[in-house]
């Protein structure tokens, strides 16, 4: 049965953000309530029949577990409802990479489910809210758009979501895809994909878990000694990922600490603080005799949320995670 119900999940995050004036600075995110915002997109319009959930209310800086657990079991809802044709998920542009991510390792890759956001305040001049809902709205309702995975649209481009980095603090074109680029351009009237669907069919890769480990981001720097990571280990960090210098390198004190917690048993997996490139292992450092995990692709942010799922579904053996990185 096909259907142009669009279920919208909504979180808060800028898109829903106010600043009381057109051309301030300062705003709260997650101040409009979907109704409203729904209201306004019907007014520009917007065809669809959009069937509103609000999961939260919420700048993603603090999105998290619960919400987490929410937006995945409202999108499996949505997914089993033959009268639903896809999800959009209004979000917060900050920790959208790893709301995607999440969601794309753990969901069938079956009716497509968009993440979509905003730079710009809803009550700001020049904002980009409403021109990229109306976007996410023409992605979800295109017959293309399925058995691609979790997707954002954001400022007429369409990432998926292993590929995403939020790459500008302020700009409009705030997003980038590494390493593949776009998988669409769009606007409110046009839409054109770049490839067809490489998923379909596909199961999740993960079973969604009863609750996430602490994973902890270090983030190297020069002159750092071993003492943060220990204070890591020591709050019970249960992985690390290293958000290392160039090809995801350390001073040698730090790396000396992460390989004796890697060989007691705490998964230790490289990725870089530079925005963009490959972690490969054994380039300048030794993974093999230290035992760490090379990210490859993945940045620091959508390399914990592997982690954090490949510690929460018990894989513990270093050659199985890296199999998982090679394989994002
Ligand atoms: C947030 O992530 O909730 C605030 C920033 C944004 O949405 O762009």
């Amino acid at each position: 049965m096909s259907s142009s119900r669009i279920r919208v999940l909504a979180t808060g995050g800028t898109i829903a953000g106010s600043g009381g004036s057109a051309f301030g600075s300062g705003y709260r995110a997650g101040q409009i309530g979907i109704d409203d915002m729904l209201r306004e997109v019907r007014s520009l319009g917007v065809e669809a029949e959009l069937d509103p959930v609000e999961v939260a209310s919420i700048g993603s800086q603090d999105i998290g577990w619960s919400e987490w657990d929410r937006l995945h079991s409202e999108i499996l809802r949505a997914q089993a409802d033959d009268s639903i044709a896809g999800v959009i998920v209004t979000h917060g542009t900050d920790t959208a990479e790893e709301t995607a991510y999440l969601l794309d390792l753990t969901l069938d890759a079956g009716k497509p489910v968009v993440l979509v956001g905003a730079m710009r305040p809803a009550d700001a001049v020049g904002s980009d809210g409403m021109r990229n809902f109306a976007n996410a709205v023409r992605v979800v309702s295109d017959q293309a758009a399925g058995g691609r995975g979790v997707m954002l649209v954001m400022g007429d481009t369409v990432f998926a979501a292993r590929d995403i980095r939020k790459a500008a603090t302020s700009s409009v074109d705030a997003f980038r895809g590494f390493p593949r680029g776009p998988l669409a351009r769009v606007t409110p009237t046009s839409l054109d994909w770049f490839g067809p669907p490489d998923r379909t069919g596909a199961a999740a890769r993960f079973a969604w878990p009863d609750g996430l480990p602490r994973v902890a981001i270090l983030i190297a720097g020069a002159g750092m000694d071993e003492k943060p990571v220990e204070a890591l280990l020591g709050i019970g960090c249960k992985g690390i990922v290293l958000a290392g210098m160039g090809q995801g390198n350390a001073p040698a004190r730090v790396l000396d600490a992460l390989e004796k917690a890697a060989k007691a048993g705490v998964p230790i997996v490289r990725s870089s603080r530079v925005d963009e490139g490959l972690v490969d292992r054994n380039v300048e450092v030794d993974d093999d005799a230290r035992g760490f995990i090379a990210a490859r692709a993945l940045g620091p942010a959508k390399a914990r949320v592997l982690l954090m799922l490949l510690i929460a579904s018990g894989m513990t053996g270093t050659a199985e995670m890296q199999a998982t990185f090679d394989r994002p």
